[in-house]
């Protein structure tokens, strides 16, 4: 499974692709405004040092602005990914923009009627909400189990499942063993993938038990 990183913060960035765990990245609207920062200058930022798909959200509501936001934001480097909303208007722009050549992520996925809409339109990834559907009492999770089932059934579906609004490292588990094409993961919440205690705990066991013995590797 692919790893995104999902902020618009490039130190953030910047610092986890030290980690060779970063796959992609996806940004939007309420992300980019609170960096505070210039859309066009953090997105040329990000591809300057991320080859893998970078998410624009487009912010028309109606197709042929979406299509007009997409050529734009498409033109600002290769690996862009238009993101473009669930919406009728949303589908029109992936079916026009991936037809170009251009990829295209449908964000704001709830559903797995959604989902359908989405591989029909041609869409390179659909995002489906995970955390915004817990918040509501729905397991999120769900979705993702039903959305790969229906993929699986059509070898015509080239859509990637990318599983977004993650919360915890729970949601990033549970995406593989489902067999999810891409998690994007909030960089607290990838970096606490890695923590469990009795690793802190074994590994000062073995420290102190080495430096007891008075050897070190580099000497020998
Ligand atoms: C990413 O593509 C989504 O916009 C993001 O994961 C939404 O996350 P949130 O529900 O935590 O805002």
């Amino acid at each position: 499974m692919k790893f995104f990183v999902d902020t618009a913060d490039v130190d953030e960035i910047r610092d986890l692709n030290q980690t060779g765990m970063v796959d992609g990245v996806t940004t939007n609207p309420s992300l980019v405004a609170k960096t505070g920062r210039d859309f066009v200058d953090v997105l040329d930022e990000i591809c300057s040092f991320i080859s893998g798909p970078v998410s624009a959200e487009v912010t028309a509501t109606d197709a042929s602005s979406m299509i007009a936001e997409g050529r734009k934001l498409s033109q600002l480097a290769n690996n862009i990914t238009v993101k473009v909303p669930l919406t009728w208007d949303g589908l029109k722009a992936c079916k026009t923009l991936t037809g170009e050549g251009s990829m295209v992520n449908v964000t704001l996925c709830f559903s797995a009627a959604q989902a359908l809409l989405a591989a029909k339109a041609g869409a390179t990834f659909v995002s489906p909400f995970v955390g915004r559907l817990d918040d509501i009492g729905q397991d999120g999770m769900e979705l993702i189990e039903d959305i790969r089932i229906l993929y699986d059934q059509y070898d015509a579906f080239d859509t990637e499942i990318l599983v977004a609004s993650i919360r915890s490292p729970m949601h990033v588990t549970r995406a593989a063993l489902i067999g999810a094409d891409v998690a994007t993961i909030p960089p607290a919440t990838l970096r606490g993938l890695i923590n469990h205690p009795l690793t802190d705990k074994g590994l000062a066991t073995f420290l102190a038990d080495w430096e007891k013995t008075g050897q070190s590797i580099l000497d020998k």
